[in-house]
């Protein structure tokens, strides 16, 4: 029996079906842009973690600067004893992130996790309620980040009930006959039909779908959206935790745009493998 398969049978054994896996055999050790498996077979990573590894694995800045961390200390929850690390991050991306004028940015773990948290603060800012998410979209696998992707398989069937106050609107995607007519038409009915503009909280969206299929928003969708969200006091929320971090070849796919949100939500490869996420925001005063 291959080492692989040894080490399946120990899996299905030990842990619920329910947990996917894509491949039929487990990793051993990894370098850049290549895995080896625990047979010994070698395999290019064209996955990179789903767009964690946009550095490669084990880049030798990252392996140093955790080994370095790691003679210091590992956790303290940042609420409680803080540290300068935290800061010197946050100015790194503020200087960066292609939000106008000032900019301030708070961490937490998992992609999921920033768009929750983005949407608080949309819903704190505004008192309002409702979020305007996109048919396609994919925000992550918690109840409300669920609630607000756009595609009911893989990721919602069976999980209901979502969080009330979302609202799909269409996705312009030529290639599925949406046109940006037909989505900006989507977001009046949306209008006209479900929510007042003045009780959204917010609009989220992908400046680049990753899970909907690689679809990139037009330009002048995301034009209109923010002239909506100008009118309407609505806050405009970028979700760059897949497109982020030179995945399209800039830092952010934002910058393929002269659109500028209010919020941006980063992870994935902001931090090579390791779990960090956050949101990038205008600050309020
Ligand atoms: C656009 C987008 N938002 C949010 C998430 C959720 O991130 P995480 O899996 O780290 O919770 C993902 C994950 O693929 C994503 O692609």
């Amino acid at each position: 029996m291959s080492e692989n398969s040894k080490v399946r049978s120990r899996q299905l054994a030990a842990a619920p079906r329910g947990v996917g896996l894509m491949c039929d055999f487990y990793i051993d050790h990894a370098k850049n842009a290549e895995i080896w498996d625990t047979d010994g077979n070698r395999y290019i990573d064209f996955a990179g973690g789903i767009g964690v590894l946009n550095t490669g694995h084990l880049h030798p800045k990252v392996q140093a600067a955790v080994a370095d961390q790691l003679q210091k200390f590992s956790h303290t929850c940042f609420n409680v004893v803080p540290y300068e690390l935290y800061a010197q991050v946050a100015e790194k991306i503020n200087a960066r992130a292609p939000i106008d004028g000032d900019k301030r940015t708070m961490f937490v773990s998992a992609g999921a996790e920033a768009v929750e948290n983005a949407v608080k603060i949309a819903r704190a800012y505004t008192k309002r309620r409702g979020v305007i998410a996109f048919n396609g979209a994919f925000h992550g696998r918690t109840n409300l980040t669920m609630g607000l992707t756009g595609k009911v398989l893989p990721y919602k069937v069976d999980f209901g009930p979502f969080p009330g106050d979302i609202i799909h609107a269409p996705y312009p995607n030529a290639l599925r006959g949406v046109s940006v007519e037909d989505a900006l038409a989507g977001m009046e009915q949306i209008f006209k039909c479900h929510i007042a503009a003045s009780d959204v909280a917010a609009i989220i969206i992908e400046v680049i779908q990753g899970e909907g299929g690689f679809n990139i928003t037009p330009n002048e969708f995301l034009q209109a959206l923010r002239k909506i969200a100008d009118d309407n006091g609505i806050v405009l929320i970028f979700d760059e935790v897949q497109s982020g971090f030179a995945r399209t070849g800039k830092l952010f796919a934002t910058e393929y745009t002269p659109v500028r949100p209010d919020l941006i939500t980063i992870a994935k490869s902001l931090a090579g493998g390791f779990p960090l996420s956050g949101v990038v925001a205008k600050p309020t005063s």
